[in-house]
């Protein structure tokens, strides 16, 4: 099994991800009826993501924590969707990549989800 190496390989990625994702009937609403995401749309920005955070490419302009309040100020993410999100996304880079990126981009990813979570919590008593 290979590494992490490119742009291709996020796109195979986050798609595997986003499949496990929209199966998933406990998470699947967020994506399906509360933002009502294009994938098609969608899949590029996490490339773009995924790539400055791992590839070291620019690219990825707007503020996540805020795409995420917004989110929540709809719909609350709790911390169960949040390890459900991150369960999925491990499973999905464990069973296609192995090697330093693929752990870096798993760190990272729970890295932001703390983050994401401490922001919502702050939210909560503004
Ligand atoms: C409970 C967990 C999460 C849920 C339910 C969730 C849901 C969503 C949804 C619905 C969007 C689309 C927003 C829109 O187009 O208006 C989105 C965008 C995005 N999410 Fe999350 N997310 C979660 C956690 C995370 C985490 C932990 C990361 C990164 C590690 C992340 C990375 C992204 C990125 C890069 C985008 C694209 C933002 C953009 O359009 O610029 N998400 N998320």
């Amino acid at each position: 099994m290979n590494d992490i190496q490119n742009q291709d390989d996020l796109y195979l990625l986050v798609d595997e991800f986003y499949k496990k994702l929209l199966a998933d009937e406990k998470i699947s609403y967020i994506f399906t009826d509360v933002v009502k995401i294009k994938i098609e749309a969608h899949l590029p920005i996490l490339v773009t993501f995924w790539s400055q955070a791992i590839l070291g490419t620019g690219g990825y302009t707007k503020n996540l924590t805020q795409v995420h309040l917004d989110i929540n100020a709809k719909e609350y993410l709790s911390k169960e969707l949040f390890t459900i999100w991150l369960n999925h996304f491990n499973t999905a880079v464990d069973e296609n990549f192995k090697g330093e990126k693929a752990e870096q981009i798993k760190t990272q990813a729970l890295s932001i989800a703390t983050i994401l979570q401490i922001k919502i919590a702050q939210e909560k008593k503004t």
